[in-house]
């Protein structure tokens, strides 16, 4: 049986007592809408801890007044139906639980949130910073699990937990893709059928830019291509493609470390983003 609770104080009382007799926590923060890359969350979570604990949050700290905060799909009841029991507890506060009037505090965390997504959405990482810092000092779970999807989100939420030294370990989940390779995304909701079709050539492009970079060597002449190709492919803005270290997110020249390649278009109103290792 699942419980819903809406406050920290009902959230740390149910689990003070798993707690007390030893058992693990892991925590999935979420926005809800859940799809099966939050599932593949849950289920890792799983792998790690006695009580999952699901957090379902549209944070309005990390949308910017011109994005979908508004829009953004809320489907408590569906999402609860969706986790079939595989959440002990699904925490959904409200916005007046998370920021209480006067709310004054915030997160920032620089390094891995440097460029890229910061680029186009300057708030961002300090809205995300700051809820999931809330949602794990209110779980205090010893797992968190999030996904490789948003991969700068992952590479700041590790620094956060480093930086402050929460005593929690953040795991990391592969991307799951539908069967033309998009990922799974709440925003998905979003596109009309022709907007679909054509989101599917993300993640095609993605890949044959890593071949192109992994042939020739030559890193920024495979970013430019696959530019090229993703505004050929019909997506209506194009904000970056970028062959990065996978640690840091530095820029390179050579592919002699880990590297990761990261883009994010919009498709009508809809931002999309992916990543992939190089
Ligand atoms: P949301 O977009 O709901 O994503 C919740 C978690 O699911 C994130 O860790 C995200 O990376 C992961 N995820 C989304 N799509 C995925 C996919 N296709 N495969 C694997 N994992 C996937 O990310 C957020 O919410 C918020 O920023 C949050 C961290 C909850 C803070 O508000």
């Amino acid at each position: 049986m699942t419980q819903i609770l809406a406050t920290v104080a009902e959230l740390r009382a149910a689990l003070a007592g798993p707690r007390r007799s030893m058992a693990r926590i892991g925590m999935v923060p979420t926005m809800g809408a859940l799809h099966d890359g939050h599932l593949a969350l849950v289920a890792e979570s799983k792998k790690h801890s006695d009580q999952v604990v699901v957090s379902i949050f549209v944070n309005p700290t990390q949308f910017a007044p011109s994005e979908d905060f508004d829009a953004y799909p809320r489907t408590l009841d569906k999402d609860v139906e969706r986790l079939g029991g595989r959440a002990d507890i699904v925490f959904a506060p409200s916005a007046r639980e998370i920021y209480p009037a006067g709310y004054a505090t915030h997160i920032s965390v620089s390094g891995p949130s440097a460029g890229l997504e910061t680029d186009f959405r300057p708030h961002f990482f300090a809205g995300v910073a700051t809820v999931v810092a809330k949602l794990l000092i209110a779980a205090s779970p010893d797992v968190a699990v999030f996904g490789e999807k948003d991969y700068q989100q992952l590479l700041v939420v590790k620094r956060l937990v480093r930086d402050l030294a929460l005593p929690v370990t953040i795991l990391g989940v592969p991307t799951l893709r539908e069967s033309d390779g998009l990922a799974m995304s709440s925003r998905n909701a979003y596109l009309s059928a022709e907007e679909r079709k054509v989101a599917g050539a993300l993640n095609r492009i993605l890949k044959d830019a890593i071949a192109r970079a992994q042939t020739s060597g030559d890193l920024r002449a495979a970013e430019a291509s696959s530019v090229e190709a993703l505004w050929a492919a019909g997506f209506s803005h194009v904000d970056y493609a970028a062959i990065r270290d996978s640690e840091t997110l530095d820029h390179i020249t050579t592919l002699d470390r880990p590297a990761r390649i990261l883009a994010a278009v919009k498709i009508g109103k809809t931002r999309l983003i992916d990543n992939m290792a190089v």
